[in-house]
């Protein structure tokens, strides 16, 4: 989507859109329409029961010149302090427009400031990704149209602040698009080399390591994992040093099993197609590093992304086995279908020891217990620092992806104790996120700050929401990159 910013309104074809709040005088809004016109639209907009409430549309025709112009009275609620008003409005509108026929949707930004404008067009254009590659069959009427959006008379500084949100949009498609793509298209080797072309002339600095390497390393729960699978698993490694140089870096772990068969703990055919999104916490990872780097953010950031493919082979790991970490920590595998913290261990092993991170931040579609306590408002949070969860927290009800803390604690930790090994990787369905995150939690080293998210409940939807459709969010890349900017940039 083309975004621009204009001091007024352009001329030629367009829908025109006009944000409307409870307390404002309708025909002051429309004052630039002539008065057939403004009577028209308030009239339609009595009689589509337009109440303004936020992201309300009421939509009127009306003659410009004799030709028929769109115009959408958009609603801004009456709650200014809403987090996220500006983009729900954005995405409010392009859901309308996208397959209107309309190709280039203008917004009167006047009388909001730099932020509120770019928050406008952010929602509107995140709202307007879709991945259509595979739809060979789409009819004339459901092609998107929508190509452009500007907006005219917002504040000063709405155009050089848009180079964020313009990162951010690149790397939300990013994430989204690895996230979408079937496990026959992404797998390690794959990932890596769309996520090495997304970050190509970025500064982004990528190293590999490959099975042999990661064995040499004993990292023997990683691979463990990917025994069963044909497509070799891959660490990838990202490094942004955008900040003072030789400081300690904030370190972001995804969980990127690229598919989850569960193994020879296979699970059952029902909705296992959605198991290729397992790798949402990876795909979250480079999404913030390619937002972070196309926005140059002044920080040291490294993303590490666990990536393997878990499937039931010859070759696989058996319910049983003992692998020994790269810790050095010895794990039962109890159940293969509790992969993730297990290509987690050594991924958070390995970025301890080589990058003494600052933070340590990892993101994880870790289990479907956190899907039963929170659905899909809120990831799960779970921190051994309570300054890093609360910057988390907070980061979360900043950018829109928001997260709720649960407890670890002794007792839940103890449960993940075996009689054969140091620990196993799977203990009974009770508080099973929590249990996982202390599982993850003996992987990390005392000193370092670090917070787990499970998103397993984010990363993909059933249902379209104000800033995305159906399918991939795009889950934690606003979240990472508002982290960095509150808490270790200037
Ligand atoms: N990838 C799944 C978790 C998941 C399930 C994410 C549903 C999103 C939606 C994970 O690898 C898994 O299988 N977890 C098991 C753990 C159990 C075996 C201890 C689970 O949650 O059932
Ligand atoms: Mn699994
Ligand atoms: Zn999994």
């Amino acid at each position: 989507m083309k975004v621009s910013f204009a001091a007024t309104r352009p001329q030629g074809s367009h829908a025109l859109a006009i944000p409307v709040r409870s307390e404002d005088a309708l025909n002051h809004r429309l004052a630039d329409l002539d008065s057939a016109a403004r009577a028209l639209a308030e009239r339609s907009a009595e009689a589509q029961r337009f109440e303004r409430e936020i992201g309300a549309i009421a939509e009127t025709f009306i003659d410009e010149d004799g030709a028929a112009r769109r115009l959408l009275l958009v609603g801004y609620g009456a709650k200014q302090d809403e987090v996220a008003l500006h983009e729900r409005v954005g995405g409010a509108l392009t859901a309308k427009l996208l397959t209107s026929g309309e190709t280039k949707l203008v917004i009167d930004a006047r009388g909001l400031d730099a932020g509120a404008a770019c928050g406008l067009a952010f929602g509107a254009a995140a709202r307007s990704w879709r991945y259509d590659l595979y739809r060979t069959k789409l009819g004339r009427k459901q092609k998107p149209t929508l190509e452009e959006i500007v907006l005219f008379g917002a504040g000063e500084g709405a155009k050089k602040a848009w180079a964020a949100y313009d990162a951010m949009l690149d790397g939300l498609d990013l994430t989204r698009t690895l996230v979408t793509e079937p496990a026959n298209v992404i797998y390690p080797e794959s990932f890596i080399e769309r996520v090495r072309a997304a970050l190509d002339g970025t500064g982004v600095d990528i190293q590999v390591l490959d099975e042999k390497q990661m064995a040499k390393l004993g990292m023997n729960a990683l691979l463990g994992v990917g025994r069963g699978s044909a497509r070799p698993p891959r660490l990838l490694v990202m490094r942004w040093n955008g900040g003072t140089p030789g400081k300690k870096p904030v370190a972001l772990v995804g969980k990127g099993i690229t598919f989850d068969t569960g193994g020879i703990s296979i699970k059952p055919a029902q909705g296992m197609e959605a198991m290729k999104w397992d790798m949402g916490g990876a795909g979250a990872v480079a999404g913030a590093m390619l937002s972070l780097a196309k926005r140059k953010a002044k920080a040291n950031v490294v993303g590490v992304c666990a990536l393997a493919e878990n499937m039931p082979d010859g070759n696989a790991q058996r319910p049983g086995d003992v692998v020994t970490s790269m810790s050095g920590q010895t794990i039962e595998v109890i159940n293969t279908d509790a992969e993730g913290r297990l290509v987690l261990a050594d991924a958070m092993t390995w970025t301890q020891r080589e990058l003494k991170p600052a933070a340590m931040i990892d993101l994880a579609t870790l289990t479907g217990a956190m899907v039963i306590s929170l659905g899909h408002e809120y990831a799960g949070m779970f921190s051994n620092d309570d300054g890093l969860a609360d910057a988390l927290f907070n980061a979360g009800a900043a950018s829109g992806d928001k997260l709720w803390r649960l407890p670890m604690g002794e007792a839940y930790d103890r449960i993940m104790d075996s009689q054969i090994a140091d620990m196993k990787n799977s203990a009974s369905r009770e508080g099973g996120s929590i249990t996982a995150a202390c599982f993850l939690g003996r992987f990390v080293d005392e000193g370092v700050k670090w917070a787990h998210l499970d998103i397993a409940g984010m990363a993909w939807a059933d249902k379209a929401s104000h800033l995305y459709d159906k399918g991939a969010t795009g889950f934690g890349v606003a979240l990472l990159d508002r982290y960095i900017a509150a808490n270790h940039e200037g």
